[in-house]
């Protein structure tokens, strides 16, 4: 679906759209696009619960940038988005899914590693961010099995904002494994 029948007022590709896959109770794209009004933000969260959770309190800040979906991302993104559109994708948190047989619903795989790239515009930039060592090593082995020359990897940018998850590990002391890979 074109993007611009998403948000009134979009213009088009110069301007920045930011998704978040997995936005739980909202508490990045809440902030992110507070601070930010001028950017615009999709969200997709495959549960309604958190969906409806984080719509309410959009609502309560008058938050008009940001269009939340319900489903799962990877059918989402394949099935409705336009390729190059997005500046920044942040998958943040995202469930590891520690048992070898469920490892298939993993986000952080080849195929859907490869979906980013093509809805990233040039230069836009892949966030990933969890504090479950073997998923990072084994997203990180994904990305090596990737065709050379899709994405370039950077050191991770800083943001101000924070997920539920981070503000709740980083109390308990737990490490944090950052990444970021920008399209080229
Ligand atoms: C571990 S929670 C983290 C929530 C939030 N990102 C945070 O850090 O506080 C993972 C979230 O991703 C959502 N999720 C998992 N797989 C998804 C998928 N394929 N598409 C969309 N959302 C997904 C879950 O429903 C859940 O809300």
């Amino acid at each position: 679906m074109p993007i611009q029948d998403i948000f009134e007022g979009f213009q088009g590709a110069s301007e920045t759209l930011v998704l978040e896959i997995g936005f739980g109770k909202g508490h990045f794209l809440r902030n992110y696009a507070k601070a930010c009004p001028q950017y615009y933000f999709l969200g997709i969260e495959r549960f309604l619960q958190w969906t409806r959770h984080t719509k309410k309190r959009l609502i309560k800040d008058e938050c008009l940038n940001v269009k939340l979906l319900c489903g799962l991302a990877q059918d989402v993104l394949r099935d409705y988005f336009e390729n190059d559109i997005f500046d920044e994708i942040h998958v943040l948190f995202p469930d590891p899914w520690p048992k070898r047989r469920h490892h298939k619903h993993r986000i952080l795989q080849k195929p859907y590693l490869e979906l980013f790239h093509q809805k990233l515009k040039s230069g836009g930039a892949l966030h990933i961010t969890t504090d479950h060592k073997d998923y990072f090593n084994d997203a990180m082995k994904a990305f090596e099995t990737l065709k050379p020359g899709l994405f370039k990897v950077v050191e991770k940018q800083d943001y101000p904002f924070k997920t539920n998850y981070q503000i709740k590990y980083e109390r308990e002391g737990r490490p944090i494994y950052f990444f970021q890979a920008n399209k080229i």
